[in-house]
């Protein structure tokens, strides 16, 4: 299994941004252990709906900021996020009809993972770079 716990190395530069991205890995470690100990359908769907909510609202602050700020590599990004919130659907499509299975569970632990730390390292880090560059206070 792939581990996730917030270290420096994932910090974006801008508190806003950083304090969400934390809440985010904690969604993915409440999801992942939800289907690793195959707790109840209904708790498992429960994490899924707030790992899904949490996604939408953070996606959501930091398109709004792009959009706001003229950020030149807002569409780039934003295919970012509607690919994984494609990804996500498709995954909460698998639970409702498979259950936790263990490509379920592969899936969090790899995908979801390994997406994030890679977006947060790269495309995240860029724009978070772009918003000190302008003196963005979060
Ligand atoms: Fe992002």
């Amino acid at each position: 299994m792939t581990e996730i716990e917030w270290d420096d190395s994932l910090s974006v530069g801008v508190d806003l941004i950083d304090e969400q991205h934390k809440m985010l890995i904690q969604r993915i470690k409440d999801l992942s252990e939800a289907v690793g100990s195959s707790r109840g359908r209904g708790q498992i769907g429960k994490t899924l709906g707030f790992m899904i909510d949490y996604t939408e609202f953070h996606f959501s602050t930091e398109e709004k900021h792009m959009t706001k700020l003229g950020y030149p590599d807002f569409d780039i990004h934003k295919q970012q996020h509607e690919e994984f919130k494609s990804t996500l659907s498709h995954m909460v499509e698998e639970f409702e009809e498979d259950g936790a299975t263990a490509g379920l569970g592969e899936g969090v632990n790899t995908f979801l993972i390994n997406w994030l730390v890679t977006h947060i390292k790269s495309i995240d880090s860029k724009f978070g770079k772009f918003l000190q560059e302008i003196g963005f206070k979060g």
